[in-house]
């Protein structure tokens, strides 16, 4: 799998759930989800770590989960499970391993010598949540090259426990880690998703840090609980309206009379040829999600 096509492939949504928990495990087949996150770390209790790595191994093994991709989340290599869930995880191949707490390019490096096992298509995903992580970003991404490295997931409750920081609704502590977020994994062609929003219940909270995860240019959002779906996939899909306008654009860029020109006029508004490359890339992202909703 390349850059470019990581980069398509919708991620809307990728939802945790302990693979401890049989039920959701279950329930995830059927759930409108882009991604699984098969979690053996923060949502498991340590008496429960071992059979946790059994279940998500033989769901990954069982399979069933259609178009949503499966991510097998493991112990950090620090904790007493993180080398069996490694190998365990490598072995039962899941489309990524996620992996929590990495500081720095040498960590990414790490997580990927223990995957050398694993089947080639299997990604490397990092948490970044840690405050070491905030001064490494540049390298941590530049780690994709000659590693699985694909993706990163912020991990806004790790980072915020370790700031001491509080969790407003706008979000105001975490702003500049998540402008520089999505720089570094952008310039490295990283795909990133946005933290979890802990509020089960207020889903107009969760629109509207749904809202601001794609005003930030987050690809999707990670998820701890199904009711929070329906709305993440909407936001995060691209609106019948931005569809329209990027077909106005790129079919006036098109037109013979326009051949040759670098900035155009497009229902009143200006269209330079940078907006015509996010409009080819914005119809390209609706395609895959029409073409995802189809096999589901
Ligand atoms: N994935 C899949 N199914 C889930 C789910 C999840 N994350 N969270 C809840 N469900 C299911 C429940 O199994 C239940 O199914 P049922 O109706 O068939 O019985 C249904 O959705 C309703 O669940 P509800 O009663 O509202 O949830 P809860 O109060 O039992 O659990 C949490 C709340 C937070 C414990 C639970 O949502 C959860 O474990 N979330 C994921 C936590 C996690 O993985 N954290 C790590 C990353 S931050
Ligand atoms: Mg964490």
């Amino acid at each position: 799998m390349t850059d470019t096509d990581t980069a398509i492939r919708p991620r809307r949504s990728a939802l945790y759930m302990p693979a401890s928990n049989a039920k959701a495990v279950e329930k995830a087949r059927t759930l409108d989800a882009d991604v699984i996150i098969l979690d053996l770390e923060d949502a498991v209790a340590p008496e429960m770590k071992p059979a946790a790595r059994e279940a998500a191994v033989a769901a990954v093994k069982a399979g069933g989960f259609g178009a949503r991709e499966v991510v097998i989340r493991v112990n950090g290599i620090d904790t007493p499970w993180g080398a069996e869930d490694l190998r365990a995880a490598a072995e039962a191949g899941p489309d990524a391993v996620l992996v929590p707490k990495v500081d720095d390019a040498d960590g990414v490096r790490l997580y990927d010598q223990y995957l050398n096992g694993a089947p080639p298509a299997t990604r490397l995903w990092t948490m970044i949540e840690t405050a070491k992580a905030a001064f490494h970003l540049w390298d941590i991404a530049g780690a994709v090259h000659g590693t699985r490295l694909s993706t990163w997931v912020m991990g806004v409750n790790d980072f915020a426990k370790e700031m001491r920081a509080r969790q407003t609704p706008d979000r105001a502590p975490f702003l500049p880690l998540l402008t520089l977020s999505v720089a570094a994994a952008r310039a490295h062609g990283l795909t990133i998703l946005d933290g979890v929003h802990n509020d089960i219940e207020d889903l107009d909270a969760l629109e509207a840090v749904c809202v601001q995860g794609v005003d930030f240019g987050f690809d999707g959002k990670t998820l701890i609980h199904p009711k929070h779906l329906a709305i993440c996939n909407r936001v995060f899909s691209p609106s019948p309206e931005d569809i329209a306008w990027s077909q106005a654009v790129i079919a006036a860029f098109s037109a013979p009379e326009n051949a040759g020109k670098g900035a155009l006029r497009v229902d009143g508004k200006m269209a330079e040829r940078l907006h015509l490359a996010q409009a080819q890339r914005l119809v390209a992202v609706a395609e895959a999600i029409a073409a995802r909703s189809v096999a589901a």
